[in-house]
């Protein structure tokens, strides 16, 4: 088995503790480990080879130096020279680990996922890789909470000896769908991770979306060693058209599989949803740093940089860092997006 960590998000909507030279993978945000460390740690005592990590090019020295802290010195770190969505970052370490003929099962995880129970994930890897070794591509499926609209969903179909067919994916569903779905009981969340052989992947690929399939062949190709580093060829990949692994094969594909997972799994999406994993205090407020909080109640402060006073407020957000103060109001939190947005166009 061979992990593959998808590292090139930007994580836009934890601004501003997460910004485009220093995205949420890179952050220490659920433990003292940064996410993409505590991705790799999680996996430990699984047997496995090294992991491949790709990521933005602009990244390398974080992504190496973070590796080294942990005493990981073996990973093959890709590195796109544009981001060209999840479909082709798959695509590329597929082929790379396919070299020399080989044909491992790849663990595909998103490097800014938080998973509290590591012992449980480990053993529905066990389970999921069983279903890879048949040929299937599967997901790892989660009983839905709310109707979020920026999953996807996998409606469950005929059970197998281990977890079931995939009778439906849906990408990012509209509102009314989405609820319908969490309703009818019957569908669950895409977490993002993903098992399978790399050439069960590479042909599903070549099925639904030939002009990645071609392109990154190409790219893999053309690669140049650059210290550690696998550089992609630039001219060729910027020509690769972007989309995600989620519409570009899952929902595509009838080879698709699911094992359910309940491991205390969050995209950490969001401010709220790192009130909603953090521990409470008896007011059910999540504090981090030097703060101060007096008649406040179920809200997420994060200073990092002053002493950070809350008096008198519910539900609210506030983030400090050395150059900007973001408040918000809990339920808001997923808007900061607009926010980010406007500062690009400023610049
Ligand atoms: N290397 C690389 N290159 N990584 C990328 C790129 C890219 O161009 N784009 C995104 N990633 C990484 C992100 O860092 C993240 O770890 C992961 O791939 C998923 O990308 P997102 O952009 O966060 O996807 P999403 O949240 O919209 O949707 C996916 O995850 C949901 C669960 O969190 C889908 O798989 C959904 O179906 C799923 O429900
Ligand atoms: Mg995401």
């Amino acid at each position: 088995m061979k992990p593959v960590i998808l590292a090139g998000g930007t994580g836009s909507r934890l601004w501003p503790k997460s910004r485009a030279a220093l995205p949420k993978q890179f952050l220490s945000l659920t433990s003292d480990k940064t996410m993409i460390q505590d991705t790799v740690l999680r996996l430990d005592g699984i047997e496995s080879l090294p992991p491949s990590i790709i990521c933005n090019e602009e990244h390398r020295f974080l992504v190496a130096e973070q590796m080294r802290q942990i005493n990981i010195d073996n990973s093959d770190i890709l590195l796109e020279p544009v981001g060209r969505n999840t479909a082709p970052a798959i695509a590329l370490a597929a082929f790379q680990a396919m070299e020399g003929g080989d044909d491992p099962i790849l663990l595909v995880l998103a490097a800014d996922h938080l998973i509290q129970d590591s012992d449980t994930f480990q053993s529905k890897i066990k389970e999921a890789h069983a279903l890879a070794e048949l040929g299937k591509l599967v997901t790892f499926g989660i009983v839905p909470t709310q109707p979020h609209t920026g999953y996807g969903y996998i409606k469950a179909g005929n059970k197998l000896n281990i977890g079931f067919d995939v009778s439906e994916f849906v990408e990012k569903p509209d509102m009314p769908t989405a609820t319908n779905y969490v309703n009818s009981g019957e569908y669950f969340w895409n977490s993002g991770m993903f098992m399978f052989k790399a050439s069960a992947f590479l042909k599903a690929l070549q099925d639904h979306a030939p002009e990645i399939y071609a392109t990154c062949k190409k790219a893999i190709e053309k690669t140049e060693k650059d210290l550690d580093f696998i550089r992609i060829d630039e001219a060729i990949f910027a020509s690769c058209p972007s989309d995600s692994i989620d519409y570009a094969v899952m929902e595509k594909t009838s080879e698709a599989a699911m094992v359910t997972l309940d491991a205390g799994w969050s995209d950490v999406g969001s401010w709220s949803s790192l009130w909603e994993t953090g521990e409470k205090d008896e007011n059910g407020n999540v504090t981090t740093g030097d703060t101060l909080l007096e008649g406040t109640k179920n809200s997420y402060v994060n200073a990092e940089h002053s002493l950070v006073a809350v008096i008198g407020l519910e539900d609210v957000v506030v983030v400090e860092t050395k150059d900007a103060v973001m408040v918000a109001n809990k339920k808001d939190a997923e808007h900061i997006k607009t926010v980010v947005n406007k500062l690009k166009a400023e610049k």
